[in-house]
């Protein structure tokens, strides 16, 4: 039998089952979903239920993962991709932990001043939509490598799924429309795109109809035949080139033809007596999030209490003092000699520790480093199996549908990771990040990521998967739903779902969700020199899919007999879904 999450979910089990989670009497959010045998959480239902039947036909957590990519692909266009790229931290069942890096990296003709006019200003736009914003997209190798170094199965059972929603079509349920919708205005804009993504009329799918890309199906059928040379060497990558070239972009055969994998050891840190295993560079994310949580070790969070104006206060210092070494220190390591064991160091955090005041609020300008100058759509998905391997995976066009274009008779679109370089010292990006010389842009280089696949264990044992699109707020949705689970005793649906604070160092603001803060928390806050602002926009905070290994959470695992599985997709999700086994 399955077990699910999402609102639809529960009232599909119920309806065929009749078995319904029986709510937590307390908790606001739903509850987890347990299963005992395996879990898979996505952001959308269909490439869930892939996951859970690559599990169930006896799979890996690593082959779940590949199916899942590949289905996501289809069913998840604003994010799920084969024309973007990402990371996958893996977790096997013996201890071992490794990381995959395939992100984009920059086209051989790109330059540092790409996106600049002749005077040295930013082009709006240009980094963003377009042929001339797509970094060389690596999800294909990515998963191919995934495949043939920790999987089991053929490529062609795993990507089975993924070209037969390409070809027969998915039915739309509503966040798919709801996404779909999002990303109209940027469709409508390439013609192929739009005959994809929108109805003859240009109006957007309606709920319960059928989204059909038989492009996409032949493209995925070619490397499912083929291997990744049908989409690096062969007729995929030359329809991108040609339209890339017609676009304005600068995309070359030789960018296809060079791109490759990287393996890299993860970041570790502890965190009061868990090991974190997170994405190392070229992302930002492990490292900061295991910077900012070396320093709030020396703070009982548990004790103040989720929400409280001393937690708040202490987060957002913590989060300042990290993101001016995010924005200023870190970048591709082919490129840049990052100062990761200095981020990582406990001293280093007690050094932190030492420059924040308990009473005032710190002020980023003063923390501005040297040569600085004056200055959504990703997703996540998290996976485990009945051996115990466990898998993190967040990949991306980076913006919603990315650079908003397809090349004809590919059905693939393309990202527009390039926004994620520092396109000008100082100048803030789509995530308002103002960052530095170490994330220039250079041909071959990749830019600097947030995305923070996470594996946290406990006494060798796995105890979470973690992980969330958001953009430059990845880092500490991810760490919040650690905290919250460590610190505040949250199981692992309400820590994904509380209310979320985020600071970036710049600008100086701490942003809350709505009713993430009460107003006299809000007014100490303040009176502290917070500038505390509610932000709206939905799509900025993330969804967060995560698995708590052996109970619900800590007070349920410490009671023993908890489900060995419980799964948690944000309620913040359309049309995500926990699903076990
Ligand atoms: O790699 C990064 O950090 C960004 N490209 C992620 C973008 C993202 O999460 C968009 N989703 N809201």
């Amino acid at each position: 039998m399955d077990y699910r999450s999402t609102k639809a979910g529960v009232f599909a089990v119920a309806l065929s089952f009749s078995v319904v989670p029986v709510a937590a009497v307390f908790a606001a959010s739903p509850d987890p979903v347990k299963a005992e045998h395996g879990m898979v959480v996505t952001t959308q239902h269909l490439a869930s239920e892939v996951g859970v039947e690559v599990l169930k036909n006896g799979g890996n957590a690593v082959d779940a993962a590949v199916a899942v990519g590949y289905a996501l692909a289809v069913v998840y266009p604003t994010a799920g991709n084969i024309g973007g790229g990402g990371f996958m931290t893996i977790r096997l069942k013996d201890g071992k932990t490794t990381f995959l890096d395939f992100r984009e990296r920059a086209p051989l003709g790109s330059t540092k001043t790409m996106y600049l006019d002749d005077k040295g200003n930013m082009v709006k736009g240009l980094s963003t939509d377009g042929y001339l914003a797509v970094g060389v997209p690596g999800s294909v190798l990515g998963f191919e490598t995934a495949r043939t170094k920790y999987g089991t199965k053929s490529r062609e059972e795993l990507m089975g799924p993924a070209i037969r929603f390409a070809r027969d079509g998915f039915v739309l349920d509503q966040g798919d429309v709801a996404s779909l919708q999002n990303g109209a205005k940027k469709l409508v804009k390439d013609k192929t795109a739009a005959e994809i993504f929108l109805k003859p009329d240009g109006k957007t799918y309606a709920i319960g109809e059928t989204l059909v890309q038989p492009d996409l199906a032949a493209t995925l059928a070619s490397i499912s035949e083929k291997g990744p040379d049908a989409f690096y060497k062969g007729a995929t990558a030359d329809a991108i080139v040609k339209a890339s070239q017609a676009g304005r972009g600068v995309l070359a055969k030789a960018d296809f033809e060079q791109y490759s994998v990287r393996e890299f050891e993860p970041v570790k840190c502890n965190y009061r007596g868990y090991d974190i295993v997170s994405s190392p560079p070229p992302s930002s994310g492990g490292v900061i999030i295991c910077e900012i949580l070396n320093v709030l070790e020396g703070y009982p969070l548990g004790y103040l209490g989720y929400g409280s104006a001393e937690t708040v206060h202490a987060m957002v210092e913590a989060m300042r003092h990290a993101y001016v070494d995010r924005n200023a220190s870190l970048g591709d390591p082919d490129f840049v000699d990052n100062p990761v064991k200095k981020l990582l160091d406990k001293q280093y955090a007690k050094e932190i520790r030492e420059k924040i005041s308990p009473f005032k609020a710190g002020v980023s300008q003063e923390l501005m480093p040297k040569g600085f100058g004056e200055s959504t759509e990703t997703t996540h998905y998290s996976i485990v199996d009945d051996e115990g391997n466990a898998v993190a995976v967040t990949y991306t066009l980076n913006g919603s549908f990315g650079a908003g274009v397809v090349a004809p008779g590919t059905g693939v679109l393309l990202n527009n990771e390039m926004d994620d370089f520092t396109a000008k010292p100082g100048v803030a990006n789509l995530y308002g990040l103002i960052q530095g010389e170490a994330n220039a842009i250079q041909p071959k280089k990749t830019p600097l990521s947030s995305m923070s696949p996470t594996i946290i264990s406990k006494d060798g044992k796995p105890f979470m998967v973690i992980g969330s699109p958001g953009g430059a707020r990845i880092i500490t949705i991810t760490l919040e739903a650690i905290i919250n689970v460590i610190d505040h005793g949250m199981n692992i649906q309400e820590a994904i779902d509380a209310p979320r604070i985020h600071h970036q160092w710049l600008p100086d603001k701490v942003y809350m969700e709505p009713y993430a803060l009460s107003a006299d928390t809000r007014k100490i806050l303040t009176e502290m020199g917070h500038d505390v602002e509610i932000d709206k926009s939905w799509t900025i905070w993330g969804q967060a899919a995560g698995i708590l290994v052996g109970g619900e959470s800590l007070a349920d695992i410490e009671k023993g007999g908890g489900a060995r599985y419980n799964g948690a997709m944000d309620s913040r999700s359309g049309s995500g879904e926990a699903l076990g086994y």
